[in-house]
């Protein structure tokens, strides 16, 4: 993503809301863990909930503006939490924070961000040296097909309040001659005058591609579903869900 500007990292926030059943996911997978690592934390929803259900998380995201969304929302959790809430930048294809958690997630995509095998592998080794042994790493991917013709018109996509505007947003994909890579732009219109665009590359990452990086990191799958709830993965599954640990 380029570098965003304030506020198209509030309209940024507003839109992207997760997937039904996500933060039940990760709750649950949060659970008997206390130290918690979110890559790519963007407007902090998944975080602050973790925090406030008694964890110490660190966010982690590359986007200097979605962190000051993220520490702007900080103020509407106890204070309790609070304390145990952080949100640093950071690039989550390499990094290196001198310490250990119980659970690192990615949750939310946003490993479509990475946009070369390299750097997805390169992502799962830091994990993996992040992690307490026994400790769990647990992250969703959107499934899309390469074979199917990009639609790159422009849709209608919804429209959000900012509180002092209502903002009708479009949404246009934007083929590249790679097949697994896409761009998704946004358009954000209101008042019938003003506009923001913001454009975020992706790329669709295969489920051998993430078994290949999980062994080059030495991490070992526990869990692959095909959705939040659970179900099996087949090659219709919208989502690959994946729970895997740092063995002990
Ligand atoms: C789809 S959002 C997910 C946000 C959050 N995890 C959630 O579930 O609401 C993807 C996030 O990953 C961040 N991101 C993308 N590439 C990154 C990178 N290389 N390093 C750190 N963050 C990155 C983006 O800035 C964005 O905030």
């Amino acid at each position: 993503m380029a570098s965003l500007t304030g506020s198209v990292a509030h309209l940024y926030a507003l839109l992207h809301r997760g997937t039904p059943g996500d933060l039940r996911f990760y709750r649950s997978v949060c659970a008997g863990g206390s130290r918690v690592l979110e890559l790519g934390s963007g407007s902090g929803r998944v975080a602050l909930d973790l925090a406030a259900r008694g964890h110490v998380v660190t966010g982690m995201d590359v986007e200097p503006a979605l962190i000051d969304v993220a520490r702007e929302q900080v103020a509407a959790v106890g204070e309790d939490a609070r304390e145990r809430l952080r949100f640093i930048e950071g690039d989550i294809r390499d990094f290196d924070l001198d310490e250990r958690f119980d659970r690192i997630i990615v949750p939310f995509n946003t490993l479509c961000c990475l946009l070369t095998r390299s750097d997805l592998e390169g992502c799962f080794r830091s994990a993996s040296r992040h992690l307490e042994p026994g400790g769990l790493f647990a992250f969703d991917i959107y499934r899309g097909d390469p074979d199917t013709t990009v639609d790159e018109g422009e849709t209608h996509l919804v429209r959000i309040d900012d509180g002092a505007r209502s903002w009708d947003v479009y949404e246009r994909a934007r083929a590249h001659d790679d097949p697994f890579r896409a761009d998704t732009c946004y358009r954000f219109r209101a008042n019938g005058d003003e506009e923001r665009h913001l454009t975020i590359a992706q790329r669709l990452v295969t489920d051998d591609e993430v078994e290949r990086a999980l062994q080059l990191a030495d991490l070992s799958t526990r869990q692959r579903f095909g959705g939040f709830e659970g179900e099996p993965l087949d090659d219709d599954s919208p989502h690959l869900v994946v729970v895997a640990e740092r063995p002990g």
